[in-house]
């Protein structure tokens, strides 16, 4: 019986360990509690403010069926949404395309950036 608490406390550390280095799509999955007050996620929601975001990966920019919001900016922009252009485009929308309507300031710092987008992936399969 007694044997048994060093094996208790082994996995409490181990635990605790985890917890200091959640991996990117968890951080990204609080992260991108504040894209969807603007966009949904998952095929088939609904649009809001922003568009729908399902199978945004790879996608040509402004190409969300049935979303009328686009700007004429957005639209000409010739973008496709792999990571790196993913990443400028959240660290600053409007210095990638300057009129852009996402009203979104960015997020300045990179390891977020990256967390974001690695949930983006799973999340809007
Ligand atoms: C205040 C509302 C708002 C917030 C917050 C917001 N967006 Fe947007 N987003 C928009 C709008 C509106 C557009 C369309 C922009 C345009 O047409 O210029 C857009 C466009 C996009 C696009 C391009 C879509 C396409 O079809 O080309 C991506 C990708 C995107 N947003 C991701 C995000 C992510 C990730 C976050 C969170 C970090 C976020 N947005 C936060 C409103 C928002």
């Amino acid at each position: 019986m007694m044997a048994r608490i060093p094996a208790l406390l082994l996995l409490l550390a181990a635990t605790s360990a985890l917890a200091q280095a959640p991996d990117p799509a968890s951080r990204g999955r609080l992260l991108a509690l504040q894209c969807q007050a603007c966009h949904s996620f998952k095929p088939g929601e609904a649009h809001r403010v922003g568009p729908n975001l399902a199978g945004i990966i790879g996608a040509a920019a402004a190409s969300r069926p049935g979303f009328a919001g686009y700007s004429a900016a957005l639209k000409a922009s010739g973008l496709a949404w792999d990571t790196a252009t993913l990443d400028k485009w959240l660290a600053s929308p409007a210095k990638l395309v300057p009129g852009t309507k996402m009203a979104f300031a960015g997020v300045s710092t990179p390891a977020d950036r990256a967390a974001i987008i690695a949930y983006l992936a799973v999340a809007t399969r």
